[in-house]
Order: structure tokens, then sequence, then C-alpha cells
């Protein structure tokens, strides 16, 4: 199957089970939810769930049941691009192709859908059907991701602190590692536990997911600089426009480009153990670098 396809096709498994998992548009209180779909349904790529579906099958073969934690993922990763728009955050109007979150449903609803999809990403771990141990690995891993110490608050945290400073090449890793890196080595690691990977594996696709997350977020910087608002479904100059600490900022476009492809090689030379049951993987680290949106 050509790539184009199987990522329509894990799409649209993604969105099933997401279907499933949030409360229907007619639950009470109705709003929430509708907010909660709102977002979640407006056309996200799912790159977080599929690697963590790829992970699972690096490990065991497998295409069953890492559905649902990789649908965890998403649920937080979409809660983070909600609080992102928010008028305290990046303040801003289009996201996905549509009006941001708070534009439709006001901000305190806004808030609240993003609070939910936090809340609820847990309670789908902590309903996995798997064995306990791996449940409660998963959950601390995806917290503490999640989290402010090297995870994403904590880089959302020195992105917002960093707008108008001085750009500095540390602190740019480090924001770009913990606001988007941490919770797509997440995702990676979350299959890999599901799967009963062993510690050699685990590492391996730790290592992977460091390399493909810091490549995202060095190709976000650089699509916010060279697309346009209706390529990106969401509003492209913003990062000059705030000052933002970002790769092009810092290295201009030619190094980041070049930054994004080496990231994107030592990806690759991760996935040498898992010979051929990482075929998806390695296309992915390529669509990650070469993506234009
Ligand atoms: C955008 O993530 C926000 C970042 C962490 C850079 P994606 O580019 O994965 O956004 P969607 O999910 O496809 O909308
Ligand atoms: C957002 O980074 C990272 C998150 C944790 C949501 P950006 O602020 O660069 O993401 P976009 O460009 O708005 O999608
Ligand atoms: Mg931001
Ligand atoms: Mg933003
Ligand atoms: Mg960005």
């Amino acid at each position: 199957m050509l790539l184009r396809e199987y990522l329509a096709r894990q799409q649209q498994l993604v969105d099933a089970e997401l279907g499933r998992l949030v409360p229907s548009e007619d639950t009470p209180p109705a709003t929430i939810h509708r907010a909660m779909r709102y977002s979640l349904f407006a056309g996200g790529k799912r790159i977080r769930p599929i690697l963590c579906i790829e992970a699972a099958h690096a490990i065991s073969g497998s295409y069953d049941g890492a559905i649902a934690a990789a649908c965890a993922l998403e649920l937080i990763h979409t809660y983070s691009l909600i609080h992102d728009d928010l008028p305290a955050l990046d303040n801003d109007d289009y996201r996905r192709g549509k009006l941001t979150n708070h534009k439709v449903f006001g901000d305190a609803m806004a808030i609240l859908a993003g609070d939910s999809l936090l809340t609820l990403a847990f309670q789908v771990l902590a309903q996995l059907d798997a064995p306990d141990s791996r449940k409660t690995r998963m959950i601390a891993e995806l917290s503490t991701a999640a989290g402010t110490v090297g995870g994403m608050i904590g880089g959302q945290v020195a992105d917002l602190e960093g707008e108008g400073k001085t750009p500095n090449a540390q602190l740019l890793e480090t924001i770009h590692r913990a606001k988007t890196g941490a919770l797509i080595r997440a995702s990676l690691r979350l299959g890999a536990i599901y799967a009963g990977a062993s510690d050699e594996q685990y590492a391996a696709l730790s290592c992977y997911g460091e390399h493909v997350g810091l490549a995202f977020q060095i190709v976000d910087d650089i699509l916010d600089v060279e697309e346009s608002s209706e390529a990106l479904g969401k509003t492209a100059g913003k990062d000059a426009q705030q000052q933002k600490i970002t790769f092009p900022a810092v290295y201009g476009l030619d190094d980041s480009r070049r930054m994004a492809d080496e990231e994107c090689q030592r990806a690759h030379q991760t996935l040498e153990p898992f010979a051929d049951r990482a075929a998806r993987l390695h296309e992915l680290a390529d669509m990650i670098v070469h993506r234009k949106s």
C-alpha cells in the first residue's frame, strides 16, 4: 500500500476509535462534548497515534489492540492545541483549517474542552485491555511527557517566556524537545510498552522518537515561515510576529532544513534492529521532514 493510502486508512481507524471514546454531542452537558469533538474532528494529521501503532507493530508484528492507547496521545495533543491557541497563549484564530475552539465556543468552554480531553486521555489508558503493570508504565510516561519537567507544559512555559528574548541555541533545543519532542517520544514509548518491548527495543524506539520529535518541531517552524495560512490550516508567519525562539530565527532557513534532515537520518539509523517491521517508521520519518503542512 502506498504511504498516502496507508495514512488515510490509519487516520480513519484513529478517527473511528476517537468517535467511540468521546461522549456524543447530545450527551449532557452537550456544549462541552460539542467543543471537544469540534477540535478533535477538525482534521489533524494523527501523526502521534500512527507512530504509537507503528511502534507496537515494530515490536509484535501485529496491528491489533494499540489503537486506544494511540488515541490517548491524540487527546492530549488536541488539548495542547486548544490551549496553545487561546488569547493568553499564542492567540490564534485558525487551527486545522477552521476557527479555533475559543473563537467558536468562547474562552471558558475552550479551557474546559482542553481540560476534558486531558482528563479523558488518562481514563482511556486506565481502562485499556492490557496488563496493569503495562498500563501503569504508560500512564506514568504520558503524564511525564505532558508535564512541567522536560514535558509539553514545561516547553510551553519556556516558549512563552522566550517571546521577545534574544534567541539562544541551547534554550531553543530545550524548548523544542519539551514542547513537542516529549509527546512524540511518548507516542513511540506507549506503543513499545503496550506491545511488551525489551529494554533494548524500548531504548531504540525512544531514540527514534527523540530524533523525529525534534525534526517535527524544526519543520513546524520552517513551515510557519515558508507556507501559506491556507496550506497550514493555521495562521502562517506568527512566530516572527510574536518573536518566538525558533530554528529559522536562530539558524536561518537553510541550516534549519539541514538540521531537520540530519535528525531524520539519525532516526533511520535507530531502526536497524527492527528490520522490515519498521518499514512504515522509516517512511513516517521522511514524511515528517518533507511534509508541507
Ligand atoms: C502542531 O502539530 C503543533 C505542534 C506540536 C508543532 P501537528 O502538525 O501534528 O498538528 P495536527 O494534529 O496535524 O493538526
Ligand atoms: C505548539 O507549538 C506546541 C504545543 C505544545 C501545542 P506551536 O505554537 O509552534 O504550534 P502551532 O504552530 O501553533 O501549531
Ligand atoms: Mg505555541
Ligand atoms: Mg501556536
Ligand atoms: Mg508552530
